[in-house]
C-alpha cells in the first residue's frame, strides 16, 4: 500500500514539472513516506529525520508523508522544526496545492484532516516502478476499527472508486503494456461500487476480460465481507490468479472477538471451504497476530490447529505492538515479549513443515511463470507463478527471456518457500506474447 503511495507522489509530483532524483544529495525537496502499521514506526522516523538535521544548511526542504505524519500530526515540526509539510495519504488529492505553497515559501503546511471525505485520490499521474505489473487502488481507507489496528485512524473512513474509473486506469494501463493488474485497498471486498453498476467480483472479471491482460490479483480481503462470488468468478476467469490472501489473525474465537474481527474460527472455516471446493487450485495465504492481550496458550493452540487445517501456502505473522489510539492499547498487554517470541517461532516452525509438504502437490506440473529477474550466480530465471509462488528456473534451450514474459515451466523440485523448474522449449506451449519477445530478444542479441 505505502510502496503504492509513493508511486502516486512521484507521478504528481513529476506531472508538476519536479525531476526525480536518486540521491539525496542531489535532491531540493526530499519527501519521506512512512508507515505506522507495527512497531516502534515513530521512533524510526524520528531518528531517521535525525539524519536530514544536517542537510538542513544546504536549503533543502523536507516532508514527512504517510501514516505516521497523519498520526504524530503536528508534532512533527516541534521534534523537527527543518520540515515543511505533513501530509497524511487521505490529502494526497490536494499535494498539488500543497506543493505551490511549499515553493512559495511556506513553513508549515499540513493536510491532516481529510480523512471523513468521500473523495478518493485520483490516480491518473501515477509513475509505477513496475512496466508490466503494477496496482490499482479500488478502495480507500478503512471501517472495520479491528481493536489492535491503526489503519482506520490513520487512512480514514472506506471509501469506494467507481468502477468506470477503474476500468479507464485498467485500460490506460494494458495500453503502456501491463498484463498484471493487483487491485489494492485494506479490504478490497467490501468494494461498492458508488455508481451501482458493479461488485467487487464483476469488477475483477470485467479488468480480466480486457484484452491483453494476463493475470489480475487483489489484496487484502477481509473475511467478514468475503462472499462466494469471488471464488466463482476465480473457477471461471482463467486470467483470475489463483490466490486469496485472506487474513484470519487467530485461529481462536475468543481471541477474534476481543480483536472485533466480528467472524468465528467456525465463518472463517466456512470460506476456506469453499476456497478448497472450486475447480482450480487456490493457494490460500493468510496473516496471524501473536500474543494479543489475553492470549492463552489454549488460544494460540488453536492458532497453531487452525494453520494444520487449512494448510496455508504462506503465513505472515507478527507479535502484537500496540498501537496509538486503538482500544488494545488501553487493554493490559499481558503477554510478555519473550513469550510472543516463542509462539511466533513455534507459528512460523510449523508453517515451513506445512510448507514444506504442500508445496509438494506441483512436482511435475507445468506451471505459467512471469519472469521477474535473473539470478547469474546460479544461471536461472526467478518468476512468478499465477498463484504468487516465486519460480527459480533454468532455461536449456531458450535464450534468456525478456523480464515480464510469461513462459510454461515444469516444475522439478518443490521447497517450502518456492518452485524450481525448467522452461519448456516447445514453442506451441508458449504463449503468443512471450513467443513475440523471445523472438525479439534473439533478434538483438
Ligand atoms: N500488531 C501486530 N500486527 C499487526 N497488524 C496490524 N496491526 C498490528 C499490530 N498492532 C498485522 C495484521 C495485518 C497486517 C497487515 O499487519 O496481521 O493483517
Ligand atoms: Fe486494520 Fe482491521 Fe481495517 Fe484490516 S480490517 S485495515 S486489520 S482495521
Amino acid at each position: 500500500m505505502n510502496a503504492h503511495d509513493s508511486e502516486k507522489v512521484i507521478g504528481t509530483l513529476e506531472q508538476q514539472g519536479y525531476a526525480r532524483v536518486q540521491e539525496e544529495d542531489a535532491a531540493g525537496l526530499i519527501l519521506y513516506n512512512t508507515c505506522s502499521i507495527r512497531d516502534k514506526a515513530e521512533q524510526k522516523v524520528f531518528h531517521r529525520l535525525n539524519e536530514y538535521k544536517k542537510l538542513q544548511g544546504e536549503g533543502k526542504k523536507f516532508a514527512v508523508l504517510g501514516c505516521v505524519a497523519q498520526q504524530e500530526g503536528e508534532k512533527i515540526f516541534e521534534k523537527a522544526p527543518y520540515v515543511s509539510m505533513v501530509a497524511g495519504s487521505a490529502s494526497y488529492r490536494n499535494l498539488p496545492e500543497m506543493l505551490r505553497r511549499l515553493e512559495a515559501g511556506e513553513e508549515r503546511i499540513t493536510g491532516l484532516d481529510d480523512r471523513q471525505t468521500d473523495l478518493t485520490f485520483e490516480t491518473e499521474f501515477t509513475a509505477r516502478s513496475n512496466p508490466h505489473r503494477g496496482y490499482i487502488t479500488i478502495i480507500e481507507g478503512c471501517d472495520k476499527f479491528c481493536a489492535y489496528c491503526v489503519v482506520p485512524y490513520t487512512r480514514g473512513k472506506e471509501r469506494s472508486r467507481t468502477a468506470a474509473s477503474v476500468l479507464v486506469e485498467a485500460k490506460k494501463m494494458v495500453d503502456l503494456g501491463f498484463t498484471e493488474i493487483q487491485f489494492l485497498g485494506q479490504n478490497v471486498n467490501s468494494y461498492r461500487d458508488p455508481s451501482g453498476r458493479m461488485s467487487f467480483a464483476e469488477l475483477l472479471v470485467a479488468v480480466g476480460e480486457l484484452p491483453g491482460i494476463r493475470r489480475v490479483r487483489f489484496t487484502t480481503s477481509h473475511p467478514r465481507d468475503f462472499t462466494r462470488d469471488i471464488v466463482q468468478a476465480i473457477d471461471d476467469t482463467p486470467t483470475l490468479c489463483d490466490h486469496i490472501h485472506l487474513p484470519v489473525q487467530s485461529g481462536s474465537s475468543a481471541v477474534l472477538k476481543a480483536m472485533s474481527r466480528e467472524y468465528t474460527r467456525e465463518w472463517y472455516l466456512e470460506r476456506m471451504s469453499w476456497i478448497k471446493a472450486a475447480k482450480r487450485d487456490i493457494s490460500i495465504t493468510s496473516d496471524m497476530i501473536v500474543g494479543f492481550p489475553g492470549e492463552t496458550d489454549a488460544d494460540f493452540e488453536e492458532t497453531i490447529t487452525l494453520v494444520g487445517e487449512v494448510k496455508y501456502d504462506a503465513v505472515f505473522a507478527f507479535k502484537f505492538s500496540p498501537r496509538p489510539n486503538t482500544p488494545a492499547v488501553t487493554m493490559a498487554d499481558s503477554i510478555p515479549d519473550e513469550l510472543k517470541s516463542e509462539r511466533l517461532r513455534i507459528l512460523m516452525d510449523r508453517q515451513r513443515e506445512i510448507q514444506r509438504e504442500h508445496y509438494g502437490r506441483h512436482l511435475g506440473e507445468m506451471q505459467e511463470v512471469m519472469v521477474e529477474s535473473y539470478n547469474p550466480s546460479r544461471n536461472q530465471v526467478v518468476g512468478r507463478s499465477s498463484q504468487n509462488k516465486t519460480v527459480n528456473f533454468s532455461t536449456a534451450q531458450i535464450a534468456q527471456p525478456p523480464i515480464g514474459s510469461y513462459l510454461s515451466v515444469r516444475i522439478t523440485q518443490t521447497l517450502p518457500n518456492c518452485l524450481v523448474g525448467e522452461a519448456i522449449a516447445d514453442a506451441e506451449a508458449l504463449p503468443f506474447v512471450a513467443l513475440q519477445r523471445v523472438a525479439d530478444f534473439v533478434v538483438l542479441n
